[in-house]
């Protein structure tokens, strides 16, 4: 207890991420070579080593995993006004690259047990006009995707595998990232394995392969015809700063999986009598959760509100993030009426209402998870 009390006076971030040895030596490195944009060693090295940790063939390393969904998106040459199933509670990358290049979204709402798109909801959604579905991992839980990807094979329903949040996990024995035409990763600071700011695609499908790489890359021409362009691309390279840092975490991802997991179980272990709230699964029968952060879902019955908690939270030093905003509700959207104004996504709004989540990153230590599970605890007590 009294160790507990000494912790107060000590922020706690929602997030710390980890650099080991070895990225500072790749930088060091790349700083010493004078080999620091896109042009370095490190970008290749990364890219492949990242896409056999996938078992995929291609991958491409771009500035951040927003730019990674938009190069996959456009890379599969979908006509305007195409139908595009997306998950209605997710970060709003998953929306903008979808209206970005003038497709229709289409919400799909959560599922309450795992938090991610209800793949009955998905099922129901498909019409003809569907052209793609992204599919959109949420927070350390990996969506149940056999029955989306077996109709969407019989459709021919292209598949963006949306796995920024999943580095590492499994969905039964393969890799989450490894599903569908195309898969995209972010790299931000709160990620499993970091580079700053960054993103890959990745592939088996060579044609996506060399789309995206022209895509990042403004769409250059070749040789003497450098300048002349003939599609609409962007700047989305990664530095060789960057993947010099993404190839020294990846050397480390066991070892991150590992502590992740650990860090999990130790809040479900302190928090296992907690009766006001609801928490992802630790385990189904097709994947064991990798906890990339631990959510809180607040009851409906609870007696303190979920803002309530978190500026409690805060005054003890405790610093979380409540959950995602339903896309149908984003101010933007509404200006935009890209939705329609009547429809209803229950589920995606009790998670964003009532859904936080406590510092998961890895540079946490066990004295502070459960110095944050006790703070929790007596709030919701009170
Ligand atoms: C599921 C998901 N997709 C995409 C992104 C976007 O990644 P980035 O922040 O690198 O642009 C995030 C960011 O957290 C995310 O959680």
């Amino acid at each position: 207890m009294r160790k507990k009390l000494r912790l107060r006076n000590k922020f706690i971030p929602v997030n710390v991420p980890k650099i080991y040895k070895q990225e500072k030596l790749n930088v060091k490195n790349c700083l010493e070579t004078s080999w620091i944009s896109s042009e370095g060693k490190f970008v290749k090295e990364f890219e492949k080593s990242f896409s056999k940790y996938n078992s995929r063939k291609y991958g491409v390393a771009v500035s951040s995993g927003t730019a990674a969904l938009e190069i996959a998106v456009k890379s599969l040459n979908l006509k305007k006004g195409d139908e595009v199933l997306i998950p209605c509670f997710s970060i709003i990358s998953t929306a903008l690259c979808v209206v970005k290049l003038g497709l229709k979204p289409i919400l799909i709402d959560a599922d309450i047990k795992t938090w991610n798109m209800n793949p009955d909801d998905v099922l129901k959604k498909i019409s003809v006009k569907t052209k793609a579905i992204i599919i959109t991992h949420i927070y350390g839980f990996p969506v149940d995707m056999k029955k989306i990807l077996k109709v969407s094979k019989l459709k021919k329903i292209r598949i963006i595998e949306d796995a920024a949040e999943m580095i590492g996990q499994k969905y039964y024995k393969k890799k989450c990232g490894s599903f569908g035409d195309v898969s995209t990763f972010s790299f931000y600071a709160n990620k499993h394995i970091t580079t700053g700011e960054g993103g890959m695609i990745l592939t088996n499908d060579r044609s996506i392969y060399l789309k995206s790489k022209s895509l990042r890359n403004l769409c250059f021409g070749s040789g003497i015809n450098r300048f002349q362009h003939d599609d609409i691309g962007w700047n989305y390279r990664m530095t060789n700063l960057q993947a010099a840092v993404g190839c020294g975490q990846l050397k480390n991802i066991s070892k991150i999986i590992k502590r992740k997991r650990e860090i999990g179980k130790r809040y479900l272990k302190n928090l296992k009598n907690c009766k006001n709230i609801y928490i992802q699964p630790n385990k189904l029968n097709y994947a064991h959760n990798i906890f990339w952060v631990f959510g809180i879902l607040l009851k409906k019955n609870s007696n303190v509100s979920r803002d309530t908690v978190i500026r409690k939270l805060l005054r003890n030093n405790v610093q979380t993030r409540n959950f995602f905003y339903p896309m149908n509700k984003q101010k933007i959207f509404m200006k935009m009426k890209i939705f329609d104004k009547k429809s209803n996504f229950p589920i995606s709004n009790t998670l964003s209402k009532n859904g936080f989540y406590l510092p998961s990153g890895l540079g946490i230590s066990n004295k502070e998870i459960d110095f944050v599970s006790h703070k929790l605890i007596e709030i919701l007590e009170k």
